[in-house]
């Protein structure tokens, strides 16, 4: 995060137009005089046994209100983490003692409506990955927050890693001559408890793939068009909640990005990856994102949720060498936390909301071009270069 004081801030939104107009920080000013960010966490299932630890620490973190539509869940997260409300409704959620910020954990399928009718009801937004089902729902959404006088913001946070910022000033330096290529990876066997990630809407495109075309955006800048593969290798499924169930949604992926000035780049993701390392990717030492150029390449050891280092080597040093072995603070679960930090010091994230949008436009892209074997145009965009 770059530290800006509070007028530097609202002067810096106001003129870029991307957050806020400076006559409607009213509400976002208010919630700068607090010592706490409250917030109210809905969906108690797996994720949010990484996100409660992590917000129950923070110092600017008050957890207010938990809700999830199966009540013993959002009961036990409630004990565990001390959390004085529970609610099995987000109307209830919603009436209950006041917060500032939805902290949004359900199935993905579940967010746009969830996350409208937080906006719609007062309150700032943090959303797991996507933001919406939709890039149109999607753009529908930070209309609205803009209107409202609001701020919403979308997973993931990888932008945040101190490999992320490494590898952007490495490309901003030239250290890689001209950059023309990149690639990058993330699979598993696929998630065993829940059926939304194969039903429509789901796959591996917005629930691991997401990562790696936020980096390689992040890294590249935004994507002008997209071509995509995209198949089903698992037909059938059985998962925890639902049995055996049919898969609906791609389990494995191809995306092409095209970032103008010759610059392309790939990702691949799938269910259907053997992994060693399982899901947490404790011990991969290998690259996942690799960036070529015509002085250097480049690669970020361990997945970019979980980045263990830089490997660099260049024209002028052709040996490797490793750079930041040290994630220091980022986890990839920390992104409400940070945002609740922002809104208190009053420092702009490096998290943007059109950035989860341009990856969103990308995700719907890639299923248009896998289903019609054409090439994508995007109309989205986000400030960049980031760092
Ligand atoms: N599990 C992970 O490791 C992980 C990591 C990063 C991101 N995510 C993302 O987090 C989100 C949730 O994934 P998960 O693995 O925790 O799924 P999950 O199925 O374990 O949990 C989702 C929870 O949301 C609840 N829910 C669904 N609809 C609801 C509604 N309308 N109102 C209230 N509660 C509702 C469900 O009952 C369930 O308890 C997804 O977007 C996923 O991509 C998950």
């Amino acid at each position: 995060m770059k530290n800006i004081s509070r007028q530097q801030f609202l002067q810096s939104t106001a003129m870029a137009g991307t957050a806020m107009l400076l006559s409607s920080l009213k509400g976002f000013a208010e919630t700068l005089q607090q010592k706490k960010i409250k917030m109210g966490v809905i969906g108690c299932g797996s994720v949010s046994t990484q996100y409660l630890p992590h917000l129950s620490k923070s110092p600017y973190v008050e957890l207010v209100s938990a809700c999830d539509i199966i009540p013993e869940r959002a009961k036990l997260q409630a004990e565990k983490y001390r959390i004085p409300n529970h609610y099995a409704h987000i109307d209830q959620l919603l009436a209950g003692p006041k917060f500032d910020m939805m902290v949004t954990l359900t199935d993905m399928q579940e967010h746009g409506r969830l996350n409208k009718q937080a906006l719609m009801a007062g309150r700032h937004v943090w959303s797991e990955k996507p933001m919406a089902n939709t890039y149109k729902e999607g753009k529908a959404l930070l209309d609205l927050a803009k209107e409202k006088k609001l701020r919403i913001w979308g997973a993931p946070a990888v932008v945040n890693s101190p490999q992320f910022a490494f590898m952007a000033k490495a490309i901003r330096e030239g250290k890689l001559g001209r950059v023309s290529s990149a690639h990058a990876q993330y699979g598993h066997l696929g998630p065993t408890w829940s059926a939304f990630f194969y039903e429509k809407g789901g796959g591996s495109l917005p629930d691991l793939g997401v990562y790696n075309l936020a980096t390689l955006t992040g890294l590249l800048g935004p994507a002008k068009s997209v071509m995509a593969m995209t198949t089903i290798v698992t037909p059938e499924r059985t998962v925890d909640n639902k049995g055996k169930i049919k898969v609906e949604a791609e389990d494995n992926t191809m995306v092409l990005m095209d970032h103008g000035n010759g610059v392309i780049s790939h990702v691949q993701c799938g269910f259907n990856y053997f992994d060693p390392y399982g899901h947490e990717g404790k011990g991969q030492e290998k690259q996942t994102i690799t960036i070529w150029g015509t002085h250097g390449n480049m690669g970020l050891v361990g997945y970019d949720w979980a980045p263990f280092g830089v490997d660099l080597a260049t024209h002028d040093h052709e040996k490797v060498q490793r750079f930041v072995p040290d994630p220091g603070t980022y986890v990839w679960q920390e992104g409400a936390s940070v945002i609740a930090e922002s809104l208190i010091k009053g420092i702009e994230p490096l998290i943007a909301a059109e950035h989860a949008l341009h990856v969103l436009e990308i995700i719907e892209a890639a299923r248009e071009s896998g289903n019609s074997g054409k090439k994508i145009k995007l109309e989205s965009d986000f400030k960049w270069p980031l760092i």
